[in-house]
């Protein structure tokens, strides 16, 4: 495939895998990715499940990736978990803003924003969701939702940050629905993101910028919505909890 930015394909395992599971899972994909280099692999298992995943796959092509973290450094925020916290486990990404956070916790863009500038001073790249309900894609205000996320949840980034910042969309009505958005419909909205890159940042960054596409990603779906032009990953939720289906993904995205 003859694209200028490398392809990520992430995993994100939302609340599932205990540790034994998640190692299960993890050496199997070992196994089956090892020869991998023209994708960047990242594995995002729930944080009780990091420090082994860290351990096992230290000698491997597969890199790692934490699913949410608090905005503050230290302190009194009962329950939550610090950049620096992740760090120590050698966590390099970040997914931030799923639309499952924006749902049951009520993240805001602004939030997401100050969790994205946190992650950056850490030095991990945040993955920064965004996409549009069923009910606002009927509306027709698919871009508008899109756009107004995008904005929000990039806020205050400099040039630099925005380069080492991955940004995913994800139609919330494919996700985990086995509804996937069509070729047309991921590439209109991917197109769309990067124009804003280059309205908020420069051209120059809007073409380096990784943006995945998610919601339902399959073996089978996974070729062609990768061959789309601004179509630059995955991110995989159910499909990535089995070693068949994501290291079939990860294949066929080559
Ligand atoms: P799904 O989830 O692949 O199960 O649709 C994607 C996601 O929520 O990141």
């Amino acid at each position: 495939m003859n694209k200028q930015r490398k392809l990520i394909i992430a995993g994100n395992w939302k609340m599932n895998k205990t540790v034994a599971e998640a190692l299960d899972l993890v050496n199997g994909l070992k196994r089956e990715l090892a020869n991998i280099k023209e994708v960047d692999i990242v594995v995002c298992p729930p944080f009780t499940a990091l420090p082994a995943v860290s351990q096992s796959i230290l000698d491997s092509n597969i890199r790692l990736g934490a699913q949410n973290m608090s905005e503050h450094n230290v302190g009194a925020y009962t329950g939550e978990i610090a950049a620096a916290m992740l760090k120590e486990f050698s966590v390099r990404y970040v997914v931030l803003g799923h639309s499952e956070r924006r749902q049951y916790q009520l993240e805001s863009d602004a939030l997401i924003a100050k969790k994205a500038l946190a992650a950056h001073t850490a030095s991990l790249k945040p993955i920064v969701c965004v996409g549009e309900t069923l009910a606002e894609r009927e509306a027709g205000s698919t871009e508008a939702v899109v756009a107004r996320q995008v904005k929000g949840s990039l806020a205050g980034l400099s040039k630099d940050q925005m380069e080492e910042t991955i940004v995913a969309y994800e139609p919330v009505w494919a996700i985990g629905t086995g509804k996937t958005a069509t070729t047309e419909q991921a590439q209109e909205v991917h197109a769309f993101i990067r124009k804003m890159l280059t309205e908020l940042f420069d051209e120059a960054i809007a073409k380096r910028v990784r943006i995945q596409y998610g919601g339902s990603v399959k073996p089978a779906n996974a070729r062609e919505l990768m061959a789309q032009p601004d179509v630059d990953g995955a991110l995989v939720g159910g499909a990535s909890l089995e070693v068949r289906s994501f290291s079939d993904i990860v294949k066929n995205s080559i």
